[in-house]
């Protein structure tokens, strides 16, 4: 028996952009998903196409049992978590020394698979290493981790991430001279951060720059502005919607003594407050359970 757990992530900078090449800024966070995996000679059922194609893409039959601390189509990687945590158990249990990075691919192929080939690399690997990552159309490179007190907003409004893809992909087809100056903007607020890593005020300001563009895009959403204004009114440095957007999350950064405040602000509002930081392991071992 092997339990493994891995984190869930926020996209701090450029979520949308990054499909199109862009840089893009994502960050661990503190929730987990945890998976035990033992051997068996018979598959037990599983309901998830994520663990079904980990079982077949590693070759072996397996019982699990998944206990998450995340919210599911929400923009916190979730499904990632899942499976890089299931994976990473599998490897474990069945001794098939694989490394992280190649735990990394293997999540990937596996989220481009069940999600028809619409998934960036940023879920899956923000999971695997943990920590704060920059990533390129071809790179990825881990930053020095700031210490961002971070509250996340859930709407509860459940997104689907393919179909928002989807909706910017037809926008900028339809619209190139709006949406390509857009994603170029994105990508703007993502390199002035990478400047201001350790000024939240500025951060803070340029991930409000940020939800103006995905406003503006398309893909906001009229709880998210609520939250987003609400964590703003009660003292974040700044806020935004988190990940594909039309529902799911919104984070705020905030002054450390100000989270308590922001997040009664998000609940006031009907909606789950989460109060997190930077995870810098990425997956991990677990005592068995
Ligand atoms: O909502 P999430 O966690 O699935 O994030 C989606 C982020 C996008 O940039 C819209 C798509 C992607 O795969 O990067």
């Amino acid at each position: 028996m092997a339990t493994w757990s891995a984190p869930g992530k926020v996209f701090l900078f450029g979520e949308h952009a990054v499909v199109y090449g862009k840089h893009g800024v994502a960050m661990a966070i503190r929730p987990r998903v945890y998976v035990t995996v033992r051997k068996a000679r018979r598959m037990s059922e599983v309901k998830s196409p994520y663990l079904e194609e980990c079982f077949r893409q590693m070759g072996v039959q397996g019982s699990l049992y998944i206990r998450s601390q995340l919210p599911s189509s929400s923009g916190l990687g979730s499904s990632a978590a899942v499976t890089v945590a299931t994976l990473s158990a599998i490897n474990d249990e069945f001794g098939l020394s694989h490394s992280r990075e190649e735990i990394s691919t293997i999540a990937y192929e596996i989220e481009k698979k069940v999600q028809r080939g619409r998934a960036s690399p940023t879920d899956t690997y923000v999971s695997s290493f943990g920590g704060l990552i920059l990533m390129g159309a071809s790179s990825k490179r881990r930053l020095p981790p700031p210490g961002l007190p971070l509250v996340i907003g859930n709407t509860g409004i459940s997104h689907n991430t393919a179909r928002m893809v989807e909706m910017v992909a037809d926008f900028k087809r339809t619209h190139p001279e709006i949406v390509v100056p857009l994603l170029d903007a994105i990508e703007g607020t993502t390199k002035r951060a990478l400047h201001s890593l350790n000024n939240p005020r500025e951060l803070g300001w340029l991930m409000n720059v940020n939800h103006s563009l995905l406003e503006a895009l398309g893909v906001g959403h009229p709880v998210l502005a609520r939250l987003v204004l609400a964590a703003r009114a009660a003292g974040a440095f700044g806020a935004k919607l988190t990940g594909a957007g039309g529902g799911g999350c919104m984070v705020a950064l905030c002054p450390s003594r100000l989270r308590s405040r922001v997040a009664g602000a998000i609940k006031a509002c009907d909606a789950s407050p989460l109060i997190t930081t930077i995870d810098t392991e990425g997956t991990r071992k677990e005592k068995d359970v």
